[in-house]
């Protein structure tokens, strides 16, 4: 149920999911067509990043203010968070303030913490867990471009991550087929895989790329090495081998396949340069839905 804050995927019921994609999509409409929607007119949101970003700081931060609000940039390094300032004092500081927080860090703990002690509603940016911002942008994308979920199947490529493992819930939750493909030592997270236990035949993980990919509507992938994980990336790259999205592997997909990827990407890495730039309008309108799928999170949550 989606109280307070929206942290993960697994926060949202399937009903408050169509609920937030249908509102993203009216506001995708007004926002097309000159219609103003300041509906957290006089608001502020704080965005606290302990990691890089492009999209999810520039889509924040002018998503509050096409609706009417404020978006105060926090980098962790300038802020007393990043000398040792508790989240719990941060949280109960902030929320003195401001009308909601998005946070971009590692630990999906640090993300509770904050909301647990903050009044105010926290949305989870990205953590080593959870993208779930990015999640609500692809069902958009795919409902978009396939007219719905019913009888179309997901499927994911490479690391058993932030990406996977909001995608796994996503998908499920919408009603799509899920299949992923990882390497067995880079699985996504238990409680996810215990979440898809759930859903029975309609999961399905495999170290087998061509075998998720057969008939797939939607496939995805994302970086071998997340923010993060940079001393891990030689030894990724050999753990990764083969684990890309190419026309050898779009072959074996339905022909009017999309392909999705959150970006930044990695070419010639986990998707080709060729089926990257076949597929770039789909790929390019994700990256835009992030602007309407969060406008619709925060004027759930703040208004
Ligand atoms: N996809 C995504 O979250 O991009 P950024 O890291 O640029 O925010
Ligand atoms: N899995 C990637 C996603 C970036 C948007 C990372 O965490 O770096």
């Amino acid at each position: 149920m989606l109280n307070k804050d929206f942290l993960k995927m697994s926060d949202l019921t399937g009903d408050e999911l169509f609920e937030l994609l249908e509102l993203a999509e009216k506001l995708k409409y007004e926002r097309k067509n000159g219609i103003p929607h300041d509906i957290l007119k006089g608001k502020t949101l704080g965005m606290i990043f302990e990691k890089s970003s492009t999209r999810t700081r520039v889509s924040f931060e002018t998503g509050i203010y096409q609706l009417g609000g404020y978006g105060l940039f926090l980098s962790s390094k300038e802020t007393q968070l990043g000398r040792g300032e508790p989240i719990r004092d941060t949280a109960r500081v902030l929320s003195r303030y401001l009308d909601g927080i998005m946070i971009r860090t590692f630990a999906q703990s640090d993300v509770e913490e904050l909301a647990k002690y903050a009044s105010i509603p926290v949305i989870n940016a990205l953590t080593d867990y959870a993208h779930p911002c990015q999640v609500l942008a692809d069902l958009l994308t795919i409902k978009e471009h396939k007219g719905g979920f019913d009888g179309k199947k997901m499927c994911y490529i490479g690391d058993g991550n932030n990406m996977a493992n909001s995608l796994i819930v996503g998908g499920l939750l919408a009603g799509m087929d899920v299949a992923v493909a990882t390497p067995d030592n880079y699985r996504p997270d238990p409680a996810v895989l215990d979440y898809a236990k759930n859903y029975g035949s309609k999961f399905t993980l495999t170290s087998d790329i061509y075998e998720a990919a057969t008939d797939a509507d939607a496939l995805f992938t994302d970086v071998w090495s997340s923010m993060g994980m940079e001393a891990e990336i030689e030894q990724r790259k050999i753990a990764f081998n083969g684990y890309q999205i190419s026309n050898a592997l779009m072959a074996k997909a339905k022909k009017d396949a999309m392909v999705q990827h959150c970006l930044p990407a990695h070419r010639g890495e986990e998707i080709t340069e060729e089926v990257f730039e076949a597929h770039a309008s789909e790929i390019f309108d994700e990256a835009e839905n992030r602007l309407h799928a969060q406008k619709a999170v925060m004027a759930t949550l703040m208004k």
